[in-house]
Order: C-alpha cells, then sequence, then structure tokens
C-alpha cells in the first residue's frame, strides 16, 4: 500500500514539475544550495527573523478580525480583543511581544553582520536591502502603536508627527498632510490602520524576498569573512561549503525551538515586560486634553530618539536622526579594511566597535528617560561617538594591524 501511495505521489510530482518548478527550487534553494560550514549561533537570527515576520502577520489578521480602526471605538475593541474574544488576549501578546522581539532579533542580525563584515563586496545590496528592510519596520511598529488609541499611543504620535512641523517652509503643511486633521485624529488612526495592515506588510515581504534572491546569489559570507566560492572541487561544489537542506534547517531548529521558550515565557508571565514592551500608560484611553507627564517611544526607537533630543535645534535634531540612519547605509563603502571579520582585524577596529556598542545601549537608555542637564550631556557624548565609528570608519579600519587570514575556514 505505501508503495502504492509513494509512487502517486511521485507521478504527482513529475506532474507538477513539467509545469512548475518544485523540484528545481528545493535543489537549487535547499539541497545544492551550499552554505559555510562554520556559521556559527549568530547565523540563526535571519532564519528567527523569517519566523517572527510570519507570528506578526498571522496575529496580525485575527486581531484585526476584532479590531476597530476609529477613535470612538479602538480602544474599546482593544480591550474586548483581551477580554471577550476567545484567546484574544494570546494573540494580542504575541503580536504586541512579537514587535519586541522583531526588534531584539533584527539588532543581533545587524550585529552579526558588523562582526563579521557580511556587509562588504560583494554584500552591499543585501545590506541595502536589509537597511530598508529595518527602516519600513520602524515605520510599520510606528504606526502600529497608534493603533490602540491609548494616552501613548496618541501623544508619541503626535510628537513623532509633529517633528516634520520643524523642515523649514514646508515643515507645517506636511504635517498636516500626515495627520489629515489639525492634531492627531480619527483621520490619522484611518490612515495608520491601512498602512499597518496592508501597505507595510506587502512592502516588509517584498524587501525580504530581494534580501533573499541577493543572498542566494552570493552566497552567506560567515564568521572567517572568507569566500567559501574561491575553492571548489571538480564538480563546482565549494570545499568548505555543506548543502543548506539538511544540515542548516535542522541547526535552525534549534534556534527555533530556544527562541520559542524565551518568547512564550515572556508572553505567559511577562507580557508588557515592566513597561518595556507595552508602556503603561497606554492602559489609559487616548485623551487630546490630557498630556501624560513623561512621553517616551518603546525602546527599539530609543537610540534615535536620544539623538533627536540631543541636537538643541529641533530642525538640526531631526537632520541629526535621519543622518543616524543614513550612515548606517553607507557602512559597505565606509570600511576599508582588508580583512572583513572581527577575527582577523586589530585594536583600533575592536576598540571602536567596543566604544560604538557602548554609545549605543546608552543613547537606547536615555531615551526612555527625562531629558535632564545630565542626560542631555550624555546624550551628545554618546551621539557623538555614534557618529565618529562610522564617519573616521575609512581612516582607522585602514590603519589598523590585521592579522593574515586563513586558506580555508577554520571550522571554529
Ligand atoms: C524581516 C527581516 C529580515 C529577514 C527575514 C532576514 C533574513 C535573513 C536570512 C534568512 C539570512 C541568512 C541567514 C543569516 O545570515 O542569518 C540573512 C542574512 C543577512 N541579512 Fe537579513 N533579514 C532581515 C533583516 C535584515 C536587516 C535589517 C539587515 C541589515 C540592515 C540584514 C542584513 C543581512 C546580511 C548582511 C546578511 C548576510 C550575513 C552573512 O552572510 O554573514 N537583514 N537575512
Amino acid at each position: 500500500m505505501f508503495d502504492k501511495i509513494s509512487r502517486s505521489l511521485g507521478d504527482l510530482r513529475e506532474w507538477a514539475d513539467e509545469r512548475f518548478p518544485v523540484t528545481a527550487f528545493w535543489q537549487d534553494h535547499l539541497v545544492k544550495y551550499y552554505a559555510p560550514k562554520n556559521l556559527n549561533f549568530w547565523y540563526f537570527f535571519g532564519s528567527l527573523a523569517f519566523l517572527v515576520l510570519v507570528i506578526q502577520l498571522l496575529t496580525g489578521i485575527f486581531l484585526t478580525m476584532n479590531y476597530k480602526p476609529t477613535a470612538d471605538t479602538a480602544f474599546a475593541s482593544v480591550e474586548y480583543i483581551m477580554r471577550d474574544v476567545n484567546w484574544g488576549w494570546l494573540i494580542r501578546y504575541m503580536h504586541s511581544t512579537g514587535a519586541s522581539f522583531f526588534f531584539i532579533v533584527i539588532y543581533l542580525h545587524m550585529f552579526r553582520a558588523l562582526l563579521y563584515g557580511s556587509y562588504r563586496k560583494p554584500r552591499e545590496l543585501l545590506w541595502v536591502f536589509g537597511m530598508l528592510i529595518f527602516v519600513v519596520l520602524m515605520a510599520e511598529a510606528f504606526m502600529g502603536y497608534l493603533l490602540p488609541w491609548g494616552q501613548m499611543s496618541f501623544w508619541g504620535a503626535q510628537v513623532i508627527i509633529s517633528l516634520f512641523g520643524a523642515i523649514p517652509y514646508i515643515g507645517d503643511e506636511l504635517a498636516l498632510w500626515i495627520r489629515g486633521d489639525f492634531v492627531v485624529a480619527d483621520a490619522t488612526l484611518n490612515r495608520f490602520f491601512a498602512f499597518h495592515v496592508i501597505a507595510f506588510p506587502l512592502l516588509l515581504i517584498g524587501l525580504v524576498l530581494f534580501h533573499m534572491i541577493a543572498l542566494h546569489s552570493v552566497g552567506s559570507n560567515n564568521p572567517d569573512g572568507i569566500e567559501i566560492k574561491k575553492q571548489k572541487d571538480e564538480n563546482g561544489v565549494p570545499l568548505d561549503g555543506i548543502p543548506f537542506h539538511p544540515y542548516y534547517t535542522v541547526k535552525d531548529m534549534i534556534g527555533v525551538v530556544v527562541f520559542l521558550i524565551i518568547f512564550s515565557a515572556v508572553i505567559f508571565y511577562a507580557p508588557e515586560m515592566g513597561g518595556w514592551f507595552l508602556e503603561r500608560d497606554n492602559f489609559v484611553p487616548a485623551d487630546p486634553l490630557k498630556t501624560p507627564e513623561h512621553i517616551a517611544p518603546l525602546w527599539y526607537f530609543t537610540p534615535f530618539y536620544a539623538i533627536l533630543r540631543a541636537v538643541p535645534d529641533k530642525f538640526l535634531g531631526v537632520v541629526a536622526m535621519g543622518a543616524s540612519m543614513v550612515v548606517l547605509f553607507l557602512l559597505p563603502w565606509l570600511d576599508r579594511s582588508p580583512v572583513r571579520s572581527i577575527r582577523y582585524r586589530g585594536t583600533w577596529f575592536k576598540l571602536a566597535l567596543s566604544v560604538f556598542v557602548v554609545s549605543f545601549v546608552g543613547l537606547a537608555y536615555l531615551g526612555t528617560v527625562a531629558a535632564t542637564p545630565l542626560a542631555t550631556l550624555f546624550s551628545r557624548i554618546f551621539s557623538v561617538l555614534y557618529f565618529a565609528f562610522f564617519l573616521l570608519m575609512p581612516i582607522y579600519s585602514k590603519w589598523d594591524k590585521t592579522k593574515p587570514l586563513p586558506e580555508r575556514v577554520t571550522g571554529k
């Protein structure tokens, strides 16, 4: 009987293959796609980003079934989802926790690229697509945060949209155009809903597809930062490559299991994460007449928000915040080191990267606290160090005394 079933399945596959390249796709992108044999745990975060994207899309669809995007109904509909819809609380907490986990995973994914120089030639476009994903993801999260129509949703959006007002000549008109009203209002909520549930998710899916096409055309970098494609056997298979399937599909499953354990623990035991994932003020309905005492964006925006606040002039602050993203895009062209991976770099790069990490985390913290004189002073110091990491890179990455590269990957 099993013989018969397997023969029928084989026939079905043949039938499909003649009409659609199922087997060819499976072979080209999984079984005969060779990844370096030395990929370590840092390489879990790409597949995890993919997993979180799917979680966000699925839970988002179910939230949309009961959410009502008007200023009068939005807050109550979220409460309804939390209290009355079967499993609504779980779907909502998966989505809100998923947003923070998306950024945790993405920041680690990007940091890996810094460690191993994965943005370097020939992976510049892979990096640029990644950066576009990052920018769109920020916009997606920002718009999603308005939807519960709590105090922080409202006032956070009010503060951020008013930043556009700082642009000379066109600023006020632009802010009005974005809001669709003189303050954040029903029209703003409606359009943010449309962008959050359809426009930006489509854009994200498209960009992730481009990211994957770029990745599969150049292949993965690895912790040694040397090209495995340079040394191939007589069949054209890289000597240091192993088939993605089954080796990395199985390895990635370990990342998925560990991730799901941590993700579930947060959802079930600390979904608000002490105000870091869901802010306390957002459990109060939006009130345009009552400004919260302390308006702060969620943690994943705060490094950039701190740079904005570090500059005394509002418009120049906006410019600095924009520039802090632009320099990230330029990374592939700022790095002049003869080696890619931190394993073979010298003291200068290691020092610069350490200072960068301290500044970034420092800014992330400072963006959450009130702008006291001391906090502002530190924000300014860290902002200068943030930019110095990028702008001085052409110099120190060249000066650096690098170690000789091995011929083959080291397998560590
Ligand atoms: C939804 C978001 C994203 C998804 C689903 C995604 C997916 C992936 C996957 C599956 C890989 C291969 C596995 C791995 O290297 O971990 C990868 C590699 C890579 N990604 Fe992403 N990514 C995302 C966002 C980003 C962002 C925001 C950046 C940077 C700004 C980025 C930069 C890179 C780079 C440079 C590589 C190659 C790394 C190497 O080969 O060493 N990605 N991505």
